[in-house]
């Protein structure tokens, strides 16, 4: 089986991190995303995997290359953005029009067992959208869907304001039949959640398979990215335990001077150098970064390849931007957003 994966947009809600670095690209619990997403499309049956992108497409390409994860990974890049169903359309050629295929928005991290909404598909001849769906407490920031008894979703609401209390919501995870490519209108920018599944819900042609139990996560808010390394830290069986307050992860590569403390809920990649000195605590640190001697991380995510100063300090909720240089000394107190300094 094919699959997709919706990964343009300009991530708006994780920057600055995201300037530099793509989405599919930001790690989770040291694991870059699109190995977490391939990794769990491969047990589903899928070989091949189309990347719809446009901004930092170049970056990916390089980075992610063309076999992954035991997968094919080919790109389909779109010169302007074309929202969550344009990317589909212009993807139709790869996607072919034989079978079903798998399309994942490239946000999501989550246990579903995807090989149960491709039965669900299979096993229904007169549906053309099979879509994953999670309860979550506040549904208006998703698409909201109302289903009857057997599962025929008869409508479907994209970030509706109108809803009291929790929901049953589209988790961003979809089997669709070639058919659906038809429906997507020919030319720019089209949402796929407002103007072709509605359609598809009015006609009777759309189910939802419910996810129960499990984990779910949408990343791509900078309070959901900081919860799911959190949460998948604490299951971990890679992370160090020996601590009273709470896990860590340090990933391959990276050096901890010894008189550094590595403290509750730190989560390094990859090749991050900690000097004599420095703590680090509750924060998120991407790859290759230097921390040099004396500095105080706590409550951070710092982007890859930064190199902290001599003695700095970030403040909880700090957020530093890849690839810059602070200088030794500085502060930076709560929230801080540090793109240059
Ligand atoms: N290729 C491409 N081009 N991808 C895009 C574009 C674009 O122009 N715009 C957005 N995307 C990608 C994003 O990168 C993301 O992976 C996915 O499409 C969904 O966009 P989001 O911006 O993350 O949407 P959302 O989270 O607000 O809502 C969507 O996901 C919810 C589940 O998390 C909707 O599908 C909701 O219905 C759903 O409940
Ligand atoms: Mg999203």
């Amino acid at each position: 089986m094919k699959g997709l994966i919706l990964a343009g947009g300009f991530a708006t809600r994780l920057r600055p991190l995201s300037c530099s670095k793509p989405k599919l690209l930001f790690p989770i619990v040291g694991v870059p995303l699109i190995d977490v997403m391939l990794d769990w499309m491969k047990p589903a049956g899928v070989t091949e995997v189309i990347l719809a992108v446009n901004h930092l497409a170049d970056r990916m390409r390089k980075e992610i290359g063309e076999k992954r994860r035991g997968l094919d990974v080919l790109y389909s890049i779109e010169p302007e953005p074309l929202g969550t169903g344009g990317p589909l359309r212009l993807a139709k050629n790869l996607l072919g029009s034989d079978e079903p295929f798998l399309v994942i928005n490239g946000d999501i991290v989550s246990n579903l067992d995807l090989r149960k909404i491709v039965k669900a598909h299979e096993d229904n001849d007169h549906i053309e959208a099979t879509i994953a769906l999670v309860e979550v407490p506040d549904p208006s920031h998703y698409g909201l869907v109302r289903m009857d008894k057997d599962r025929r979703i008869k409508q479907f609401d994209e970030k509706t304001k109108n809803v009291d209390g929790s929901g049953v919501v589209n988790a961003g995870v979809y089997i669709l039949s070639p058919e659906v490519l038809e429906k997507i209108p020919s030319s720019g920018m089209v949402s796929i959640e407002r103007q072709v599944f509605p359609k598809l819900a009015k006609d009777n042609l759309m189910q939802g398979w419910e996810h129960r139990g499990g984990y779910w996560y949408d990343v791509g808010k900078i309070p959901d990215y900081v919860r799911v390394n959190r949460e998948l830290l604490e299951q971990s069986d890679a992370t160090n335990r020996a601590g009273k307050e709470g896990p860590t992860y340090v990933g391959r590569g990276s050096v901890i001077e010894q008189s550094a403390q590595i403290g509750a809920y730190s989560i390094l990649s990859d090749k991050v150098t900690v000097k004599s000195g420095s703590r680090i605590r509750d924060s998120i640190v991407f790859e290759e970064t230097l921390v040099e001697e004396k500095c105080q991380i706590e409550g951070a995510i710092v982007g890859e390849r930064v190199r902290l100063g001599t003695g700095v300090r970030l403040g909880p909720g700090s957020l530093v931007a890849g690839e810059i240089s602070i200088p030794a000394g500085r502060t930076f107190g709560e929230n801080s957003v540090v793109l240059n300094a």
